[in-house]
């Protein structure tokens, strides 16, 4: 296994938080006076500097960073990473609307998704997007059928699941055999031959995503060694592709311990490609804006019986953050302003009717009264994006920083508009 280096989240984090600590937390103070909490803030300097992090490290080599939309799809965050060069990719149609919306043009956009619709299928194929990367021999059977309908070809990418254990969270580890997603790369030259024989499809990329929250290199590497030597064996075969699409994955430090130096990881990518000098594309997610996001929320009650756990209860919950319910997930919670005294252990809890609605159990807090404001860290990937609205809990405001200032990029939802859908 490969040594992991420190992440570089950290010291974003550092950045963040730095000289500048008593401006964010009147910041802080200042938006949630404002529009409330819960809610979720985005720091653009964050996504800006994490995006240029990856872009640098492929040194000139020809590459395009797909932002992996389904992170976090607001519009403005989109339109960030639009305006830094970004290229996306969409999981849904609503996220092709969502990117072309943002200005991304269809031959930016790679099209994922484990089961596509027909109407997916046909969209797509009329926008003429960069690929559509194909999960299997039947969907690869209807993108040929729609293309020859609309006398056109489509650009296609196989995804191939090459059997890899990601050793992340198992409800998030995509490359092994025994994953719902692609095709066994053992098949794949037999399709690759399929497809080059079609007249609706164009075979452009192999694509591959392992998984997410990965946090060595070792698995990723090989995931890319093992796409470049299908495209070696392709091209001796005559099919020439475009591009190797190695998905996305790369993990955070959402607890401060080691992750993969998103350099070292880019330079990776290249060092297994450059021999075939195809284009690489990423798609990565979470490391873009992952450490970027905050969720406000205030304590709306402590309470403690003899011989029981304390508890801090949140005006925040499985609504609006579903990462520690759904994962057991980690995130870091901390007072916006620091009471005296001592850290104690807590279950931070959300206010929803779920044992399971738990923000962090037997974790030591700095005290904390009713009213304050606390702060939960690295929620700006699969934070608000997952949000619902159980229990009609309308969907929370999101807030840019920016240069200094803030601006409310989604506003509250309204129980009228929750409701506006339903009749009686
Ligand atoms: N490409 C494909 C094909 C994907 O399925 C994903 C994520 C990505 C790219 C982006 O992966 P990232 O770089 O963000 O790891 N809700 C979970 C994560 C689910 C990820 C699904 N696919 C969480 O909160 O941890």
């Amino acid at each position: 296994m490969a040594a992991t280096t420190p992440s570089t989240t950290p010291d974003l984090y550092a950045k963040a938080r730095g000289a500048t600590a008593e401006a964010s937390t009147s910041r802080l103070q200042d938006i949630a006076a404002a529009v409330g909490t819960p809610c979720y803030v985005y720091d653009a300097d964050l996504i800006r500097a994490a995006y240029a992090t990856l872009d640098e490290a492929f040194d000139g080599y020809p590459h395009a960073i797909h932002y992996a939309l389904k992170a976090n799809s607001a519009l403005a965050v989109v339109r960030l990473l639009q305006g830094l060069g970004a290229h996306a990719d969409a999981n849904s149609l609503g996220e092709v609307d969502v990117a072309l919306r943002c200005g991304f043009r269809p031959d930016q956009i790679v099209f994922t998704g484990v089961g596509k619709s027909a109407a997916e299928i046909d969209r797509a194929v009329a926008l003429g997007l960069l690929a559509i990367n194909v999960e299997s021999p039947g969907e690869l059977n209807r993108i040929d059928a729609r293309a020859i309908a609309q006398g056109t070809t489509a650009r296609v990418a196989l995804r191939v699941n090459p059997d890899i254990d990601a050793r992340s969270h198992p409800h998030i580890s995509t490359g092994l055999r025994s994953n719902k997603f692609g095709v066994p790369i053992d098949e794949a030259p037999a399709l690759f031959r399929e497809m080059a024989g079609r007249s609706g499809l164009l075979p452009v990329g192999a694509h591959v995503h392992i998984g997410s929250q990965i946090t060595t290199l070792d698995p990723l590497s090989r995931a890319a060694e093992a796409v470049v030597a299908l495209a070696h064996s392709l091209r001796d075969e005559g099919i020439h592709l475009q591009h190797l699409d190695m998905g996305g994955g790369l993990g955070i430090s959402y607890d401060g311990g080691p992750v993969v130096n998103p350099a070292d990881y880019v330079r990776a990518l290249v060092t297994a490609t450059k021999g075939s000098g195809l284009k690489i594309a990423i798609e990565p997610g979470r490391v873009l804006v992952g450490p970027a996001g905050v969720l406000l929320t205030t304590v709306v009650d402590v309470k403690q019986f003899p011989g029981a756990k304390r508890f801090v209860v949140v005006d925040a919950g499985m609504t609006e953050l579903m990462r520690p319910a759904l994962y057991s997930a980690f995130h870091r919670i901390e007072p916006v302003v620091l009471r005296a005294g001592e850290p104690g252990p807590v279950d931070v809890v959300g206010p929803i009717c779920e044992s399971t609605d738990a923000y962090a159990r037997d974790r030591l807090l700095a005290p904390v009264e009713v009213d304050d404001l606390l702060l939960v860290r690295d929620v700006g990937a699969y934070g608000a994006g997952m949000g619902h609205t159980y229990l009609r809990r309308p969907l929370s405001p999101e807030v840019m920083v920016e240069r200094g200032d803030w601006r409310v990029i989604r506003r509250r939802q309204t129980l009228d508009e929750l409701l506006a859908l339903e009749t009686e």
